[in-house]
């Protein structure tokens, strides 16, 4: 087991090149199992969680090759085993393999999900519209099983904009008989990405990326080459990353449109900021201003920013009120950010962060993927050394971390954990 030593203190500067988005990559995975012949995806990141997903295909049949972020998925002799425990419980993206092998094959075992743990995480969107297109869906101990004689399109009205349930519900209906309409769709990059894939195997869909999606079941789909669509999560993290300590930082291989939120809020701290074609340049403010944020469905504030931003929010002047109305409970990194500091309360949904503060180097502890992101931040921007643990949260979704901040001048660097700080973790 390792931990994150970070000495911070040190301004960031040069260029730092985004990889593929993880949130499209746990999906395009999945979607392969429903072509006839082999499909490959470019531009992948390397992170745990494409690792896992890579070993549940083989689980099921699936020929996989990965190197240097391209996977070839040869989805010809998949059967459809039941994944009831094991690393289908590692991600929460897991839910993916439901919708596709339930299109594929017209059935399905697949242990409920893990994950961040961000407050409840109900999938009964999922489920509502697996039952719209004639599937039979039963939760037998922690498993969740999905048959159907056939599948048939159905108008399926989401009661939550939800992105894992749209995609979800496109994987299952692409193969289906007769039209799906699936009306209050979520409306995020990563679903374009998806309908995009699916649509170059030979599926019908129009309207990803809007909130109305209409798809016309074919009766097979074949394997295609796909180039994946840069990480907004990512970059935006290293654009809050460069407002609190950069001197100067462009992010490369970026959408701007899927940032313009993030570039927003910025500006109106104070950041100034450059936009280019596939580049933004984040330069540096002495002073910042306070501002509140709010989490919404894209192309709002994307919650998956909102603990990296909250490190930011403790440098500017003022208070800044940030409330995440996607994840109730999306606050854990908080009690850590004190820890080192910070002068922050959470009151029901909201983070109440009184700024500025010099925030001073801790042990602190990751407890999902953001919050790690959060921390780490915190550590480049505090006084003396900051150690992270539960980096194998960080891993599930930032590629080379360690790398690209290096590479931007930052000293950081990941050290073995002794048996006595193994025990102490445990214990927490
Ligand atoms: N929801 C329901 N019922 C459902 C599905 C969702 O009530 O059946 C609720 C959720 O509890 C939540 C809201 O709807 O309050 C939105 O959830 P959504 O389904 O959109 O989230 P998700 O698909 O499970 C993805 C990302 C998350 C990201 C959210 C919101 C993946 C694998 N995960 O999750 O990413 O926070 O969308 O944008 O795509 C992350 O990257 O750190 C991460 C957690």
């Amino acid at each position: 087991m390792e931990k994150l030593k970070i000495a911070g203190g040190s301004p960031l500067q040069g260029t730092v090149k985004i990889s593929g988005a993880k949130n499209s990559a746990v999906a395009l995975i999945p979607a392969t199992i429903l072509a006839d012949s082999p499909v490959t995806i470019e531009g992948l990141p390397d992170i745990s969680d494409v690792h896992i997903l890579k070993s549940l295909l083989e689980e099921i049949g699936g020929k996989v090759q990965l190197s240097d972020g391209e996977m070839t998925v040869d989805p010809s002799k998949m059967i459809p085993m039941p994944l009831p425990n094991g690393n289908v419980k590692k991600l929460r993206a897991s839910y993916y393999l439901m919708g596709a092998m339930l299109g594929r094959f017209k059935k399905a075992v697949i242990g409920l999900p893990g994950g961040c743990h961000l407050g409840p995480r109900p999938i009964d969107q999922h489920i509502k519209g697996f039952e719209a297109l004639g599937a039979k869906v039963t939760n037998e101990q922690g498993a969740i099983y999905l048959r159907a004689d056939e599948l048939r399109g159905a108008r399926i009205y989401l009661d939550v904009v939800s992105v894992g349930a749209t995609i979800n519900i496109m994987l299952a209906a692409v193969l289906a008989k007769g039209r799906t309409i699936i009306e209050n769709a979520a409306k995020e990059p990563e679903i374009i990405d998806v309908a995009t894939l699916l649509t170059n195997m030979g599926a019908r869909i129009k309207g990803a990326g809007t909130d109305v999606i209409r798809i016309d079941g074919v009766d097979s789909l074949s394997g295609c080459r796909h180039t994946i669509i840069p990480d907004r999560i990512e970059a935006g993290t290293f654009m809050i990353l460069a407002a609190a300590i950069g001197k100067g930082v462009f992010i490369d291989n970026v959408i701007p449109l899927h940032l313009e939120s993030v570039t927003a809020k910025l500006r109106e701290m104070g950041v100034p900021i450059e936009v280019g074609d596939d580049q933004i340049f984040v330069g540096w403010a002495d002073h910042l201003k306070a501002v509140d944020v709010k989490t919404l469905v894209y192309p709002g504030f994307p919650t998956d920013l909102q603990q990296p931003f909250t490190s930011l929010l403790t440098k500017a002047e003022g208070t800044s009120v940030v409330t995440d109305t996607i994840y109730s409970a999306r606050f854990k990194h908080i009690d850590e950010l004190r820890r080192m500091n910070a002068d922050i309360k959470v009151e029901g949904r909201s983070a109440i962060v009184h700024g500025p503060v010099q925030l001073q180097g801790a042990k602190v502890r990751a407890s999902d993927l953001r919050a790690g992101a959060a921390l780490v931040i915190a550590g480049l921007m505090a006084d003396g050394i900051t150690e992270v643990t539960g980096l194998e949260h960080i891993d599930r979704g930032y590629c080379e971390l360690v790398e690209k901040l290096t590479g931007l001048g930052a000293t950081v660097w990941r050290e073995k954990m002794t048996e006595e700080e193994i025990e102490q973790l445990k214990n927490m």
